[in-house]
């Protein structure tokens, strides 16, 4: 009975070199990982943000169509790293209907690159301007109907090819695409439930 204790003891003092072998290999597994965790933090940039300020379809409160319109809208676009900047090839974009692509503008944007906490209005450096297609077909009438309800709902897709850079350019090409969902009024202006609204970023 007496010697139970004194097994038990060996025990602890056999598993305990165990122990201190283990951790010898495995701390360094751990921080390297950590280590390389936070590298991969440091190294994994931010997505750029896109917010749609103004978006205007001109026109729309005329009964009888129009044949062409051309859209204005207003869309900031954030880099929001602190020390990384984003070069966008040229941004393409187009304004889409219920799923229906109804104008293009191309290219919206000629190719720039963006500095770290930088917020570039889109409008500013380049108008929007979206044809829309002649009055006489569906889409129109769904467009009307809409607007006599009270809401017509487009969304602006902008796509562009962006690069990280740090110190150096990252080889890498990101395929960019940014999805604003827009709702104008009666009178072909935002409402302003969706002033300020951020765009669904996707990057590859
Ligand atoms: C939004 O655009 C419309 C049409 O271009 C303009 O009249 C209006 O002042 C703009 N709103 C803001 C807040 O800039
Ligand atoms: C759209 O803009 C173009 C070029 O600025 C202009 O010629 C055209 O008349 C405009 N269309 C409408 C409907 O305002
Ligand atoms: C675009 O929106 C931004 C943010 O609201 C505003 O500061 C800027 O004046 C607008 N630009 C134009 C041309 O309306
Ligand atoms: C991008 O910004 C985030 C947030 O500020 C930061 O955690 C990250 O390290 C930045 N990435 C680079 C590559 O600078
Ligand atoms: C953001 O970057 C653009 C393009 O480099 C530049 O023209 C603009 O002045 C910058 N804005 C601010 C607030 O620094």
């Amino acid at each position: 009975m007496a010697d139970q204790p004194k097994i038990a003891d060996q025990q602890t003092q056999q598993s305990s070199p165990a122990k201190l072998i283990l951790a010898i290999f495995l701390t360094p597994i751990f921080v390297i990982g950590l280590i390389l965790f936070l590298v991969w933090l440091g190294l994994h940039p931010h997505f750029p943000s896109f917010h749609i300020q103004n978006f205007s379809v001109p026109g729309l409160d005329q009964l009888n169509g129009f044949r062409s319109a051309n859209i204005t809208f207003n869309v900031t676009v954030r880099n929001p790293n602190r020390s990384t900047w984003i070069y966008y090839e040229s941004i393409d974009g187009s304004v889409h209907y219920k799923d229906q692509k109804v104008g293009v503008v191309m290219p919206l944007l000629y190719s720039f690159n963006q500095p770290p906490k930088n917020t570039t209005i889109l409008q500013q450096v380049f108008g929007g301007t979206v044809t829309m297609p002649s009055a006489n077909n569906h889409r129109w009438m769904e467009i009307m109907n809409d607007r006599t309800e009270g809401t017509v709902k487009f969304s602006l897709q902008l796509a562009s090819i962006i690069q990280f850079k740090k110190s150096i350019w990252d080889r890498r090409h990101h395929r960019m695409h940014a999805d604003c969902d827009v709702e104008v009024g009666p009178d072909g202006l935002i409402v302003p439930s969706s002033v300020h609204d951020g765009c669904p970023v996707n990057l590859r």
